[in-house]
């Protein structure tokens, strides 16, 4: 049984065909990239797979549940976490409380006796966050404080920290520097060890080496799909490389 899969998924907007019926399956412990030139679908796949979007039509199955129209709370209950695009942090508190903040999100009830013996756990899960982002030395400062490319490894860290069975990367690298986006390659090798991993990549060179498998998608729909070799010499993905 895969991890996720999608049936006919289709997003409209207006008279935007922003996903048109995209069947897609993803294996447990796979490296999967998504790419595709800018307004292809990528973040609205995203969206829909953490719940920030109701497909208009089509369904979404994860681990063996159907979660399509989930709230995205929901969803992050059932183990997928995302990290945006956009920082998303809390840039007032230090590294540490955000990601504790994280993994407490994950948590519901409030028993007393619970509730003591889970912040210990809590502590810990966040510290473990923390360290496979390599921010465990920084943990006490403030997130404002952070480089751009820290903060872009800390919101890796925030959604790590939800403890998900899927974890969905959207252009983890934007806007870092040459140095900053090997570190992030690096952290997301290791992280890919024991997860399973989506990843919206433009930087072809991170798409080749991390992915077990590309899937191409272009004007909503999926052009293409194969491992890295047989993408790189897909005539149809060159062809739309090239014309972009
Ligand atoms: N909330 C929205 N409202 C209207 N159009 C949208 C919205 N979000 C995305 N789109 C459009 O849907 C298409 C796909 O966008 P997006 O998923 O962001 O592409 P990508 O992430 O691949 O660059 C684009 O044409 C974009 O302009
Ligand atoms: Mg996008």
């Amino acid at each position: 049984m895969p991890l996720l899969k999608t049936e006919r998924l289709s997003v409209r907007f207006g008279g935007l065909a922003a996903l048109s019926d995209v069947d897609f399956e993803l294996g447990r412990n796979e490296v999967r990239a998504i790419i595709g030139p800018n307004g292809a679908g990528k973040s609205t796949f995203f969206n829909c797979l953490t719940g920030v979007l109701r497909p208009t039509r089509g369904r979404i199955i994860f681990d063996g549940e159907d979660i399509t129209g989930l709230p995205s709370n929901a969803i992050s209950q059932k183990g997928i976490a995302r990290s945006y695009q956009i920082t998303n942090i809390l840039p007032n508190v230090s590294a540490l409380e955000n990601v504790r903040i994280a993994a407490q999100s994950r948590r519901h009830g409030w028993n007393m006796i619970a509730h003591h013996a889970g912040l210990r756990d809590i502590n810990e899960k966040a510290e473990a966050a923390l360290k496979s982002v390599g921010l465990l030395a920084k943990g006490h400062e403030l997130a404002s404080n952070l480089s751009h490319g820290e903060q872009r490894n800390l919101e890796i860290g925030i959604a790590l920290a939800t403890e998900p069975k899927l974890l969905c990367l959207d252009e983890p690298t934007a806007g870092m520097s040459q140095a900053e986006t090997e570190d992030t390659k690096e952290l997301i090798r290791g992280i890919a060890e024991n997860l399973t991993i989506l990843i919206v990549e433009h930087d072809m060179q991170i798409v080749m080496e991390l992915a077990d498998r590309i899937t191409v998608l272009h004007y909503g729909a999926i052009l293409a799909e194969g491992t890295p070799a047989e993408i790189q010499q897909n005539p149809r993905v060159l062809e739309v490389y090239l014309k972009t």
